[in-house]
């Protein structure tokens, strides 16, 4: 059990855990301390000093980021050495930082502005000039990332965050005293080991790293903002998402994504917010003109009472589970074909490997190592990556795209025992994964192994709670139906199609249909041939529930332009017919074409975001070079 002490700070009696630092205590009780180098996710290192408190019983400042809580002790915030050390800490500080507030993009978040103005002084003792002659420009060569060395307070927490959370270790210290600062380890940043997660410039507490792409579009106290969940691969991570009018020419738009305290987001979602702000289907369309909801919803009613059996919807792993739940009840009441993508590798592993019992994220944490099977996980759940990192029983070649390269196949037999296996079925060939989901079930139990089945899609649990396996047909013979005409409406969702169909056979397909209706976030895509289009929501958009590898999240409805989806369905629903239809299933033919996935190019979100595709490019550029 754990043991509980008693202290006192600044006159208040406080009950605290045994083993709680006196920073944690005092926070948790809403004293204020002002701090640099401390991050409750990160390693104490106690570098700044600026946490000083006064211990009363032995007259001595202490920093409370490195003091652990003991019975009896009596503290003082508000001693008058802490004031007084507390300033001159400040003006060490401030004599290398440049008072540029005005035009840093921190400003307004900044801890050296607050403490600043909160603990005094906010002026330079000792001129910058004299020392700044002594200081280089420290180019990290990026399109990305900017690092300000005369800003930077020297508190480490990029490279702990780098080295501890992400494992990409991109950074390293150099020089010392007023000379020292952070370097990348390979220049371009962009082209090294650094994945881009956006960690770095969150956790600085100042602007001595900052976004490229964010730099001067808009002032941090003009923006709203709310924390979701990230539904762009299926980790599930809590993002904060930044929002509003920055700039006088734009409209309202996404101008940030950060993670929370939690440190768990990575590039596609950390530069990649850019997407939610392209190319958007806000409202319903017919025929390439905008259309009011109520005669959208009287036309698909129309043609799923009238032609329910010959009409296939094709679902997307992108959506919250109420609405597959509403897509599930549509097909039972009509009598429609579903199918999935899924159909092609996840659930043609899961044909091999039989029943799956989801693991999740808190089941795999800790374990003495991790096996990779299928394609790269960064590519398909990064931060999943995070939690296993340095303990995967092989590492491939460390390019980018590969860091955590699955072990060959014909080494799965000589594992140890133990661990988790984690097999990324996204983009597996049928045949191929109908094969490995046997022979990975009988190591597994050989073996004593857990197994963590991984796809790329948000929530493709969700899609394997709610519909399993008897329900959906598979895709290629969807589309064989449609081919041939026996399928003569199509619902679509989301863009996954041209990842297993050219664009020529997409047209094709598409042509032999009487109708054509699709469900999408983006303007520029399948859209384009429907003759219905309706809005589908992204994060910060879709209300509703998601199974991502933490568990069932919720994500929240916040963005001012996103669609009622809950009204929409709602009426959709209520103008169906009540008693439920057999729904039919197809199987025996499937799509092979899929394309490869890189860690910031891996679904039709990501591709549309330009910050990625530019970090994509740069970074295929630099490995076509090397080879
Ligand atoms: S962006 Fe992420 S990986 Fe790159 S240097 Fe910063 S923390 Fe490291
Ligand atoms: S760059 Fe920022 S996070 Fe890194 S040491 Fe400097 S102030 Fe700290
Ligand atoms: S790891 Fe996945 S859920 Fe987390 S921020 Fe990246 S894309 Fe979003
Ligand atoms: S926060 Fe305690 S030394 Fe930096």
């Amino acid at each position: 059990m754990e043991k509980k002490v008693k202290i006192v700070i600044d006159g208040r009696e406080i009950e605290a855990q045994e083993g709680q630092t006196l920073l944690e205590v005092a926070l948790k009780e809403g004293i204020s301390i002002p701090y640099f180098c401390y991050h409750p996710k990160l390693k104490i290192i106690g570098a700044c000093r600026m946490c000083i408190v006064y211990n009363e019983k032995t007259g001595r400042l202490i920093t409370s980021c490195n003091t652990r809580v003991e019975d009896g002790m009596i503290i003082s915030t508000q001693h008058q050495l802490v004031k007084n050390n507390q300033r001159y800490l400040l003006q060490a500080f401030m004599t290398r930082h440049p008072l540029d507030c005005p035009i840093c993009d921190k400003a307004g978040e900044c801890d050296l502005q607050n403490y600043g103005a909160l603990f005094g002084p906010q002026r330079q003792i000792v001129p910058v000039s004299a020392l700044e002659k002594e200081r280089h420009y420290i180019d990290w060569e990026s399109d990305f990332l900017e690092y300000y060395t005369n800003r930077c307070v020297v508190c480490y927490r990029c490279t702990r965050v780098c080295d501890d959370v992400n494992g990409a270790r991109a950074l390293y210290v150099e020089e010392r005293g007023f000379h020292t600062n952070i370097v990348p380890t390979v220049r371009p940043i962009d082209t090294s080991s650094c994945e881009m997660c956006g960690l770095c410039v969150h956790v600085c507490p100042v602007g001595a790293i900052i976004s490229k792409p964010f730099k001067y579009w808009t002032r941090s106290w003009l923006l709203k903002r709310e924390i979701t969940v990230c539904s762009v691969c299926p980790v599930g991570c809590q993002v904060q998402v930044e929002y509003g009018i920055g700039d006088w020419r734009s409209k309202e738009k996404v101008y940030r994504t950060k993670p929370t305290d939690d440190l768990e987001i990575c590039a596609k979602t950390f530069f990649g917010y850019d997407a939610l702000n392209r190319d958007r289907l806000l409202k319903p369309h017919r025929y390439g003109k905008e259309e009011s909801i109520g005669n959208v919803i009287n036309h698909l009613a129309y043609m799923l009472k009238s032609k329910g059996e010959e009409t296939a919807i094709l679902l997307s792993s992108y959506l919250s589970n109420e609405v597959l739940g509403v897509l599930k009840e549509v097909a039972t009441r009509v009598g429609a074909y579903i199918t999935s993508p899924l159909t092609v590798d996840f659930y043609a592993f899961l044909e091999g490997y039989g029943d799956y019992t989801p693991l999740h994220l808190e089941d795999i944490k800790g374990a003495d190592h991790y096996v990779l099977v299928g394609d790269d996980i960064t590519s398909s759940a990064p931060v999943l990556s995070y939690y296993i990192k340095g303990k995967v029983y092989k590492y491939g070649r460390t390019y980018k795209d590969a860091k955590l390269k699955p072990i060959n196949l014909e080494g799965l037999d000589h594992l140890p025992g133990g661990g988790i296996i984690i097999v990324n079925t996204t983009g597996m060939a049928c045949e191929e994964a109908r094969n490995l989901g046997a022979k990975i079930k009988r190591i597994s139990e050989e073996k004593g192994y857990r197994v963590l089945i991984l796809h790329r899609d948000a929530n493709y649990l969700g899609v394997y709670g709610i519909f399993g396996r008897d329900m959906l047909s598979d895709l290629g013979s969807i589309m064989e139906e449609v081919r041939e005409r026996r399928i003569k409406n199509l619902l679509v969702f989301g863009e996954d199609l041209p990842d297993y169909y050219q664009e020529e056979d997409i047209q094709e397909i598409f042509r032999k249909l009487e109708n054509l209706v699709v469900f999408s976030p983006f303007a520029d895509g399948l859209a384009r041939w429907a003759s219905i289009a309706v809005p589908m929501n992204l994060y910060g958009e879709a209300q509703g529930n998601f199974h991502t590898l933490k568990g069932l999240r919720s994500s929240k409805r916040f963005l001012p332009w996103s669609f009622d989806e809950r009204s929409f369905y709602e009426e959709l629903l209520k103008s169906l017919p009540q008693e439920f239809k057999e729904v039919k299933v197809l199987r025996g033919k499937n799509p092979t074409l899929r394309r490869h996935l890189h860690i910031y190019r891996s679904n039709w979100i990501t591709d549309r975001s330009e910050n990625l595709t530019k970090l994509y490019e740069k970074n295929a550029k630099a490995v076509s070079f090397a080879s």
